[in-house]
């Protein structure tokens, strides 16, 4: 059985309600809330030539309390423990400082602090615009009662540019991703089970950013899989950077009959995730051998395996579609439009679909 409805989700701001609130405390009147909006932008690299700074900026009205509180959230050392690469910081600056520039309020200057940063990282010789590279990408929470503040993020080491290298896909945090970890934070997890009772299995990974999330959010346990050594080592350095060792872990699977054996066919499982892992039909199969394995034995449970997929060629998923009803498995799909895409900034607006899948 197939469906196709609009998947409708509450609208979040982009802003960290906490930061809000202590700024409040230091008594700091400033465009608190498009200064968060521009700390999630910069922390996740978003693409400096497309960052509205003129909309984020004061407009007329940035003196030297406004670029004193943007250096000390947003850029100084003791606003992140893992900030991006110096090439896109220097990047980010030289749009920053343009619009400050020209929003700056009579007789005020531009800010010691944020052009010394900026001459520091023009004058370095060892930062080179190498896009290919490992960096840090930092997704901001929304506020979540239940998490700390260090909790509120997840810093996700990949190689943001790199679409596919050394035979796999798995360098970077892919949009379908972030769309899977936005369901789980406006929707109601699709089983009847709250989250700290929750197992999740996780298939074809990548840098684990829905892993991550979902073990934040208080999972009882999270193993990430995927079916590439490398990417699986590159897990286990995220796990690390979010210090999730406690209710996470890894575990090489590639999909399909040649790991039949693996002990993970045998645990028990409440939740089934992926992320794009549907676009190459000749894996399609497969994958839906290792669901339909995962779902039947964990029947009893209530399992379900949610799926989210980038809609790139409608052909691929028909393929999926028919696999599924084939392996004789339940599933119902709907899109994500603009309004699930809110959390995180998106580059393309090509449609995302999320399955959710059962044995019946
Ligand atoms: C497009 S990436 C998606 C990664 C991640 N879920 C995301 O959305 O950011 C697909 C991932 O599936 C893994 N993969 C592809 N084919 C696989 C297979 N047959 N078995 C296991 N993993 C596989 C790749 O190594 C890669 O990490």
């Amino acid at each position: 059985m197939s469906t196709s409805t609009k998947l409708r989700v509450p609208h979040w701001r982009l802003e960290l309600e906490r930061d809000t609130m202590d700024a409040q405390k230091k008594n700091t009147p400033l465009a608190h809330e498009s200064l968060i909006k521009l700390k999630r932008l910069y922390l996740q690299s978003v693409p400096a030539g497309s960052i509205v700074f003129d909309s984020l900026v004061p407009a007329g009205r940035v003196d030297w309390g406004y670029q004193d509180h943007l250096y000390n959230t947003i850029l100084s050392k003791d606003a992140t423990a893992y900030p991006p690469s110096g090439a896109y910081t220097r990047r980010f600056l030289k749009f920053l400082i343009t619009s400050l520039e020209e929003n700056l309020a009579e007789d005020e200057e531009l800010h010691d602090s944020i052009l010394t940063l900026y001459s520091d990282l023009m004058s370095s010789p060892d930062i080179v615009s190498d896009a290919t590279r490992p960096t840090f990408i930092t997704y901001l929470l929304p506020p979540i009662q239940s998490l700390s503040r260090e909790e509120t993020r997840v810093v996700i080491s990949e190689r943001k540019s790199v679409l596919s290298a050394d035979g796999h896909t798995g360098a970077r945090t892919w949009e379908a991703a972030l769309a899977l970890g936005e369901f789980f934070i406006v929707s109601p997890l699709p089983i009847s089970k709250p989250i700290r009772e929750c197992r999740v299995l996780e298939l074809g990974a990548g840098t684990a950013f829905t892993s991550i999330l979902l073990s934040k959010l208080g999972a009882r346990y999270v193993l990430a899989t995927d079916g590439d050594e490398r990417v699986c080592e590159n897990i286990h350095g995220n796990i690390f950077l979010n210090r999730n060792g406690d209710n996470m872990s890894v575990s090489r699977l590639l999909w399909g009959p040649c790991q039949e054996n693996s002990t993970i066919y045998t645990n028990v499982w409440d939740l089934i995730i992926g992320g794009d892992i549907t676009y190459d039909t000749r894996d399609i199969s497969d994958l839906v051998y290792t669901l339909k394995k995962l779902l039947k034995a964990n029947m009893g449970e209530g399992c379900k395996a949610i799926i989210s997929a980038t809609v790139r060629n409608e052909s691929t998923l028909h393929e999926f579609d028919k696999e599924l009803s084939t392996a004789g498995l339940s599933f119902e799909a709907r899109e994500v439009g603009e309004p699930g895409r809110r959390l995180w900034y998106y580059e393309s607006d090509t449609a995302i679909r999320i399955y959710t899948i059962y044995s019946s």
